[in-house]
């Protein structure tokens, strides 16, 4: 590290910024074929490691999750679920996924472990991350040589790290976006009317799979987090107070918007985790400038109906890595120039999935009662057509990356 005016310089070859899925994993896929990198985050080791978020993962996410080696606890701890239930007038559907898919599974494992299981491995092979960071800013992307600059302990010394690219891997709100010109960018937008508001609760699993339920109501999920704790969801206004939710009326909507006819009941327990989150769609485009690649929710958000956010992130640092070691082995920028065009391609396949689902699924109340009843016989026709449900089920699992 040499000083560069008051700044401290490093070098790597791949600067990334955010310890999110995109950016651990592009760690990961550059290490394995002999690229450096230094990730900077701008929040604690703790902090990343008990973010509650995500829960499914795709069938070729566990692959490579095994590919790299990673895989060990999720292969142990994880649930592989044959498919899910889509619940609507009080009856239950099972869309066979690994019937319709030749094989492919839902694997519920939650990005917190995911993220404790890879930064784990990151330090284990002598990888940088520098936690903690401040005032996270990018610089000279025009260039041959840009650069990231922060502050070491939120307020500490600045560092700069200069590198041959960057890969902006810090979420909705990160700066890496923001620092692609206006003007160089077209950034398309769906805001929905709702939320969901999710918790966590100690009680055993209510059901063997997954149940979206569509409901007058609104929408309710049930999904899992290991034998004694449970992750359930329901439709709310996205600008209430979690205040307004005791534990009982939680129950209460969770039990009107999950029952069916057949006697079926849901299992409670206390509540330890609660909060609300509001729900859009979002793509920039390019999601390059210069050096300056863009990756996950840095470029692209989901509503979590077709859980794909993390699944989307891992696909697109996928594609990344593969330009960066075409031009490291033999220094030809193509593939790298295509990042943007390629990775687009698979990510608006999986906007327009969320969005179907998210639709298909969500009381809205601005629709007409005619609208209400399209997504009702959408519902019919995905459970009662074997093309039909195929189509959800390959989405689900995940569409190819190429
Ligand atoms: P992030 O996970 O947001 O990581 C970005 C990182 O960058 C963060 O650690 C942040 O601290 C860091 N950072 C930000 N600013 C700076 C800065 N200035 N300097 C340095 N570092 C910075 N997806 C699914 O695939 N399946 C699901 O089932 C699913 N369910 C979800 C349920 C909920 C309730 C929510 C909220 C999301 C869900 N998602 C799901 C979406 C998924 O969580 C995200 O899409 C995923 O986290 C995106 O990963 P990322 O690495 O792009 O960004
Ligand atoms: C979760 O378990 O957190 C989860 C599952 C399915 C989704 C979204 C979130 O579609």
């Amino acid at each position: 590290m040499v000083n560069r005016g008051r700044a401290r310089v490093r070098r790597t070859q791949v600067g990334i910024i955010g310890a999110g899925p995109a950016g651990l994993f592009l760690a990961h896929l550059l290490h394995r074929q002999g690229i450096e990198s230094v990730i900077v985050e701008n929040r604690n080791r703790a902090e990343i490691e008990g973010t509650i978020r995500a829960g499914v993962l795709e069938q070729w996410t566990v692959d490579l999750m095994n590919e790299m080696g990673l895989g060990a606890r999720m292969m142990r701890e994880a649930h592989f679920h044959s498919g899910i239930t889509l619940r609507f007038n009080g009856k239950s559907h099972h869309i066979d996924m690994e019937g319709l898919t030749g094989g492919k599974r839902v694997t519920v494992y939650a990005q917190h472990e995911v993220i404790r299981d890879l930064v784990a491995a990151r330090l284990e092979d002598g990888g940088e991350i520098v936690f903690n960071v401040g005032e996270t800013s990018l610089h000279d992307l025009d260039t041959d040589r840009p650069k990231i600059r922060y502050r070491r302990d939120r307020d500490g010394e600045v560092e700069e790290i200069h590198c041959d690219f960057i890969a902006g891997c810090d979420g909705f709100h990160g700066p890496s976006r923001p620092a692609i010109p206006e003007a160089a960018r077209t950034e398309y937008q769906k805001v929905y009317p709702f939320g969901w508001l999710g918790i966590l609760t100690e009680a055993p699993p209510s059901y063997p799979e997954l149940i979206y339920a569509n409901h007058e109501r609104g929408f309710a999920l049930l999904s899992t987090r290991s034998p004694e704790i449970q992750r359930l969801y329901i439709q709310c206004d996205p600008k209430d107070d979690i205040a307004n939710w005791s534990d009982d009326r939680i129950w209460s909507e969770l039990h009107a918007r999950l029952a069916t006819k057949d006697g079926w009941s849901l299992t409670e327990g206390p509540i330890f985790q609660k909060g609300i989150i509001a729900m859009r769609s979002f793509v920039c485009d390019p999601m390059q400038h210069g050096r300056l690649f863009i990756a996950g929710d840095a470029a692209h958000i989901v509503p979590p109906t077709g859980a794909k956010g993390l699944n989307l992130a891992v696909a697109d640092v996928v594609v990344l890595s593969r330009g960066l070691v075409d031009y490291y082995r033999s220094g030809r920028m193509e593939r790298l120039e295509q990042y943007s065009a390629t990775a687009l391609r698979r990510i608006w396949k999986a906007e327009r999935f969320s969005w179907y689902m998210t639709t298909m699924l969500h009381r809205n109340e601005a629709e007409t009662p005619f609208e209400q009843r399209i997504h009702l016989a959408d519902l019919d026709y995905v459970v009662h057509s074997r093309a039909a449900a195929t189509a959800l089920a390959e989405n689900y699992v995940g569409l190819p990356i190429d």
